[in-house]
């Protein structure tokens, strides 16, 4: 039987500082099968953007540490890979998209630029760029494609730089697609538009998504699979329909219990009682 495209197997990360250590992932496994998509769900500081980066090795270290565990790439241990292994990977295999237009976009570019450069590191072999660039953001459901890409990234709505910052990543033809909280600065019926494009993506590309976000309401169209994750451990893992209807950790309980739902006035959100959850 082939390998899953990405296992992680007990994953443990430290930050260690001379005046402390915070232990930000505890023994987290997860595997994301070819053309899956694992919504990680979890409060703010649980542990899922370290857990992202970790993915290709971008956290600092030090003060990051890798106490133990394996993340492995069709088979192959990412922590044990030299340094230019691990480039190639980069970008490349695994993309990542954030929540922050800003980390991934340069101002002072046209967005042209910024995907001529990907085209250029990741896919040497591709000769029309511009028909290239225009296909991706074209894909990504930017309108007149061959216009807005001569646009800095200033030009566009949150909207549609986040599409364009989709389109930057998948331009690479990775096989994994990281999204790290990528609706969360956008409002709600735009929020919604960009998970629909990524379910769109996702079918059309056969790729696999790793979807984090902090709001349960957002994945039940896209994940296939969920991963509750809870002061750096996960605490709940399951198809996601299996885990919406039925969640069976407390803690699970309490983020279905924050969804704001469209039509309702805005409720207080429920407390999380962390003490209860041990
Ligand atoms: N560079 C860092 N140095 C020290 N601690 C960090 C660093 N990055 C993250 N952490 C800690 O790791 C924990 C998990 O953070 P993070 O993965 O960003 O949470 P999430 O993405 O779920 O909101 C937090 O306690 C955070 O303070
Ligand atoms: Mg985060």
């Amino acid at each position: 039987m082939n390998p899953p495209l990405l296992e992680v197997r007990n994953l443990s990360i430290r930050f260690a500082t001379e005046e402390n250590a915070v232990d930000a992932v505890k023994g987290v496994s997860f595997q994301i099968e070819k053309g899956e998509t694992l919504a990680v769900v979890g409060e703010s500081g649980s542990g899922k953007s370290v857990t992202a980066l970790a993915l290709t090795r971008l956290l600092p270290e030090p003060p990051a540490r890798y106490v133990g565990g394996e993340i492995l790439l069709d088979g192959h241990d990412i922590l044990q890979m030299p340094p230019r292994e691990l480039r190639a990977i980069r970008g490349k295999r695994i993309a990542y998209v954030f929540q922050e237009p800003s980390t991934s976009l340069n101002p002072v570019f046209t967005i042209r630029s910024q995907i001529a450069e990907m085209l250029r590191l990741h896919r040497p072999e591709v000769t029309d760029i511009d028909a290239e660039v225009a296909k991706w953001l074209g894909l990504v459901g930017i309108v007149d494609p061959a216009q807005r890409m001569r646009d800095y990234p200033h030009q566009l709505s949150g909207g549609m730089q986040q599409r364009a910052m989709i389109a930057m990543a998948l331009s690479a033809q990775p096989d994994l697609l990281v999204a790290d909280e990528p609706t969360t600065a956008l409002d709600v019926t735009i929020q919604a538009q960009i998970i629909d494009l990524l379910r769109e993506l996702k079918t059309q590309l056969h790729m696999s998504i790793l979807l984090i976000t902090h709001n349960f309401g957002i994945i039940g169209g896209i994940a296939d699979r969920v991963a509750v994750m809870f002061r750096g451990k996960i605490v709940e893992t399951g198809p996601a329909k299996e885990v919406l209807h039925n969640p069976r950790h407390p803690y699970t309980r309490a983020l279905i219990a924050c969804i704001p739902r469209l039509g309702q006035r805005r409720r207080r959100l429920t407390v999380i009682d962390h003490e209860s959850l041990g």
